[in-house]
């Protein structure tokens, strides 16, 4: 694996109110890692659970959902179903051998680009803490062996 493959980490981001925030957020030019790629989506409500699950098997070694905040949503509950499907989501991933942190919903507003610059710090630490996403199965073993506490980790 590329050292520069790791960590590789994607954002679903409202339009509404994320994916301006993140615009706010680099407006101040605000530093958050280059790694996190960002997709806007109509709303929240949009991202499925196999959206997320393809963003994992695709190699992404951290996901987050973001929207607006409970009560903010232009379509009334996307959110709020988004919410119930991540926590489902963070559940099943435990089953599946892959560390439910590296899957999160968070709520950013337009006005808040601090805050998204936040998010994004905070999945980057995530992954990297966490390592490669399981899936890449090389690049996670590689990444072991150089943990000091490999062999409690594998
Ligand atoms: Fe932003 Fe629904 S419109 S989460």
């Amino acid at each position: 694996m590329n050292q520069a493959d790791f960590p590789k980490i994607l954002g679903f981001c409202c339009r509404w109110c994320s994916y301006a925030g993140a615009d706010l957020a680099g407006s101040m030019r605000l530093q958050y890692p280059p790694a996190i790629r960002i997709m806007m989506v109509p709303c929240t409500g949009r991202v499925d659970i196999l959206h997320l699950l393809k963003a994992f098997e695709l190699g992404f070694d951290a996901v987050f959902v973001s929207g607006c905040h409970i009560g903010d949503c232009h379509y009334l509950a996307g959110n709020i179903r988004t919410v119930k499907r991540v926590a489902k989501l963070k559940k099943d991933l435990a089953a599946m051998g892959i560390e439910p942190e590296r899957l999160e919903m968070f709520h950013v507003a337009s006005g808040e680009g601090p805050k998204f610059a936040t998010v994004c710090r905070e999945m980057f630490a995530r992954a990297q803490k966490l390592g490669p996403n399981p899936v890449k199965r090389e690049a996670r073993a590689a990444w072991l062996a150089k943990q000091p506490d490999a062999e409690i980790a594998a």
